[in-house]
């Protein structure tokens, strides 16, 4: 599809999919492409390495409880966590955020309330509507600017004497706004809330200090950090870990069966059941593979990418671009008088391949008053030279569409 040049080809050619221009992926912030190291490591498990895990003795088992453990070791550090003990494997942000609100009933009052924007994620507003539902938890909307930015200055005119938590993803998957979560901590410790952070969108490219931003809870997924799906995790801070009750029962979490059951230590008294073993091993590839410098350069070069796109976005009438400017991998837009599922339909038959709909954040369609977006999204693997590719192909796409 595409000349590569002043780029690294081996670099690009890490990723199968991409492997003589098939296809231009720019849907990173859905999920990202998974590099072959990751691929290989995780077939190489099943092929010569495969065991159980936390209790069969034999070494390859053992072995595979080690590969395990080597993982979460790395998340702690890739997080700015001193404890892996509060590292907890999850199926991913989703599940991470609704055990979160799970615990909040083990933390919370009845009647007391969590702020939350208006811009989030489901995965991020759900789980604790469900709670407002049942008659315990009240959301209050915080305040935001159009980018998704907190109005701190409005939220401090508010009435805050109920607020007992904030969730909030530290990088908006609509507005790709990235939030200062040493801030909001600093107001989440001064008011006492518990502060829980949504870092599905952030853990690809972003450094997180969870120590020094003061989170409580924060979920991510590794299937968007170019690692494999079905798993996450969720990581506690010393502040619950020891206070908290497991959410569910089963194998390994549990010490003694008496009149009344004792735990684990955390991390295994959360995780109940075989993990998946497989994922969490090609999880540790992909950890590792975030600290190339090489990955470290295309990260870096990712918000000049974003802006050559938004300056290029800008100059079509019907487009109307909703995300940050200071967005560094997220374009959301609204289309005059095209829908974007269809043009997100043809891009697609074109090899590029984009997103469109709510982005699982109905609110902000209700925020931005549209229907449907249009986003595109980028990852470490796109480079200017596919901009050209892009916009003759957009333009092509949107021109008919239009019937201009
Ligand atoms: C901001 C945000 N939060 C949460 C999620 C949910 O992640 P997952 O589907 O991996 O659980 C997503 C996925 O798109 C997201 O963008």
């Amino acid at each position: 599809m595409q000349a590569l040049e002043n780029f690294d080809l081996a670099f690009v050619e890490q990723f199968p999919l991409l492997e003589r221009g098939r296809i231009l992926y720019l849907d990173s912030a859905a999920t990202s492409l998974k590099p072959k190291c990751v691929i290989e490591r995780e077939s190489e498990f099943y092929l010569n390495e495969y065991a159980t895990v936390n209790r069969s003795l034999y070494p390859r088992a053992q072995r595979a409880t080690e590969g395990c453990l080597e993982t979460r070791e790395l998340i702690k550090e890739r997080i700015g966590a001193l404890d892996a003990r509060g590292v907890v494997f999850t199926k991913g942000a989703t599940d991470g955020l609704n055990q979160t609100a799970r615990f909040l009933l083990q933390l919370l009052h009845k009647g007391d309330e969590i702020l939350i924007s208006p811009l989030e994620h489901h995965a991020n507003l759900l789980p604790f509507k469900a709670l407002e539902e049942k008659g315990f938890l009240k959301i209050r909307e915080l305040p935001i600017f159009e980018d998704g930015g907190i109005d701190f200055d409005s939220l401090a005119l508010t009435d805050l004497s109920k607020v007992r938590a904030l969730t909030i993803a530290h990088v908006s998957n609509v507005t790709g706004i990235e939030q200062d979560l040493d801030r909001i901590g600093r107001l989440c410790k001064e008011q006492g809330w518990i502060f829980i952070v949504d870092a599905a969108q952030s853990m690809a490219h972003k450094r997180l200090a969870v120590e020094r931003s003061q989170i409580d809870f924060l979920a991510f997924s590794a299937h968007k950090m170019y690692g494999p799906t079905g798993v996450g995790a969720l990581y506690i801070s010393s502040r619950f870990l020891d206070r908290l009750e497991p959410l569910f029962f089963g194998g390994e979490m549990i010490l003694e069966i008496g009149s009344k059951m004792s735990f684990q230590e955390p991390p295994m008294k959360f995780e109940t059941g075989t993990p998946p073993i497989a994922q969490i091993i090609g999880w540790k590839e992909a950890l590792k593979f975030q600290t190339t410098s090489t990955f470290d350069a295309r990260a870096q070069a990712l918000p000049s990418l974003a802006k050559s796109y938004r300056e290029e976005l800008s100059q079509f009438s019907d487009v109307h671009l909703l995300s940050a400017k200071e967005s560094e991998t997220i374009l959301t837009m609204s289309l005059q008088g095209v829908h974007p599922m269809d043009m997100a339909l043809l891009l697609g038959e074109k090899g590029v391949e984009v997103r469109s709909g709510s982005l699982c954040a109905l609110g902000a369609l209700d925020y931005f008053q549209t229907r449907s977006f249009l986003r595109i999204s980028l990852g470490v693997y796109n480079h200017l030279e596919e901009l050209k590719v892009f916009l003759t192909t957009f333009d092509k796409v949107i021109s008919k569409l239009s019937f201009k």
